[in-house]
């Protein structure tokens, strides 16, 4: 049922601020302001000398993020990598390591060899799951559910959302037990993740704009994104999104490496999708964006009112989100780049919910 909305894509973008809460109420104690998880988990956050992430597209940028949480709020050091990868290269792993699993079917065949690689290595195996029931939930030592409801549209949306947010808890979960953080530091970071909700309706009144851009976006043949820190893996993202949805072909890129090489395919013709809040890694954006402006690129800057008001640079378009702690800003700003792709790919006229070659569950290799 796709309730008054267009596409299960669009139903689904719109139940983030419902759905995160749902999450958020498992992982949270809104009481004691501390994150919540079970506790008999069959590994000790103080023991591990690092932690290995396996996940395929959007599941696998989840995860990217995660790891600059880990690293940050657990000084836990993360090996992220692609199911597809992972699983042949027969990484080295000592034995009682944490191995995370993230999928949202539970399904994808590839991330399911991963978890039994894992196994067979005598890692303990966790995964962040949507479907409960699925066969990666039920070969894992301990499953940490997302709490999105069923995700109908191939593209996916909530189910990203719901990842960070659990993955956001583990992080701060992982840094209270190390002691890395204080209770104090903890409870300002829950709050934070709290007012992800309310943070994310008020980023979908951005959608009438985000529309209007997207009827001049639809006749690119390309796009750039670009981003930094945390930033960086929803520049994938974006792109992942557009093309998946729209055909159009994106890329993403940290923004730093723009000058190592992409930086040559920007002309007057170009549109550049910068993802850059007003964080400690701003001016180095700036830079960046300066370089692109230089070469005429058509720049598409989503930033906040501090982020719109710091930029030095001339943005054909600003799309600006309510301001909020550093922290939860993927959570937040992953919903207007998946407006700009859904809105993009109804213009195109594709089959939003049902893209060509592509299937909602991959379960073969
Ligand atoms: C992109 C998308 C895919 C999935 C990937 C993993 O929008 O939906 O990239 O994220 O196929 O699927 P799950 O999470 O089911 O393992």
């Amino acid at each position: 049922d796709k309730g008054n909305h267009r596409h299960f894509m669009a139903k689904e973008i719109h139940e983030q601020p419902e759905v995160v809460g749902h999450t958020l109420a498992r992982y949270i104690d809104f009481t004691g302001e501390t994150t919540k998880l079970p506790e008999d988990l069959p590994f000790d956050w103080t023991k591990l000398s690092r932690v290995v992430i396996c996940a395929c597209g959007t599941a696998y940028l989840a995860g990217l993020v995660a790891k600059y949480w880990f690293e940050r709020y657990a000084r836990l050091p993360v090996d992220i990598d692609i199911a597809s990868e992972f699983r042949y290269r027969e990484m080295p792993l000592d034995k009682g390591g944490l191995a995370i699993m993230i999928s949202q079917s539970g399904e994808t065949a590839d991330t399911l060899a991963a978890l039994r690689y894992c196994k067979g290595e005598g890692q303990t195996v966790a995964s962040v799951v949507n479907v409960p029931e699925s066969t990666i939930a039920r070969e894992s030592h301990v499953v940490f559910p997302t709490v999105a409801g069923p995700e109908i549209g191939v593209a996916s949306t909530k189910a990203f959302t719901c990842q960070l947010t659990v993955l956001a808890c583990l992080a701060l979960a992982a840094g209270r037990a190390r002691g890395v953080l204080s209770p104090d530091d903890e409870k300002t970071l829950v709050h934070a993740l709290a007012e992800v909700p309310r943070l994310m309706a008020a980023a979908l009144r951005v959608e009438p704009q985000i529309e209007a851009l997207a009827k001049t976006l639809a006749k690119a043949p390309d796009a750039l994104y670009l981003g930094r820190g945390t930033s960086y893996p929803l520049a994938l993202e974006g792109a992942l999104k557009l093309k998946e949805i729209s055909y159009i072909h994106a890329e993403g890129y940290a923004a730093g490496e723009l000058k190592h090489g992409p930086i040559a395919l920007i002309d007057e013709t170009m549109p550049v999708i910068v993802i850059a809040p007003h964080d400690q890694i701003f001016d180095k954006t700036v830079s960046n964006m300066q370089e692109v402006a230089a070469r005429g690129g058509r720049i598409i800057l989503i930033t906040d009112a501090k982020g719109a008001e710091a930029a030095t640079v001339d943005a054909a378009e600003t799309i600006v989100m309510p301001s909020m702690p550093a922290t939860v800003t993927p959570l937040v700003y992953a919903l207007p780049i998946q407006l700009l792709a859904y809105h993009t790919a109804v213009f195109m006229g594709t089959d939003v919910d049902q893209p060509r070659n592509l299937a909602k569950s991959v379960t073969v290799e």
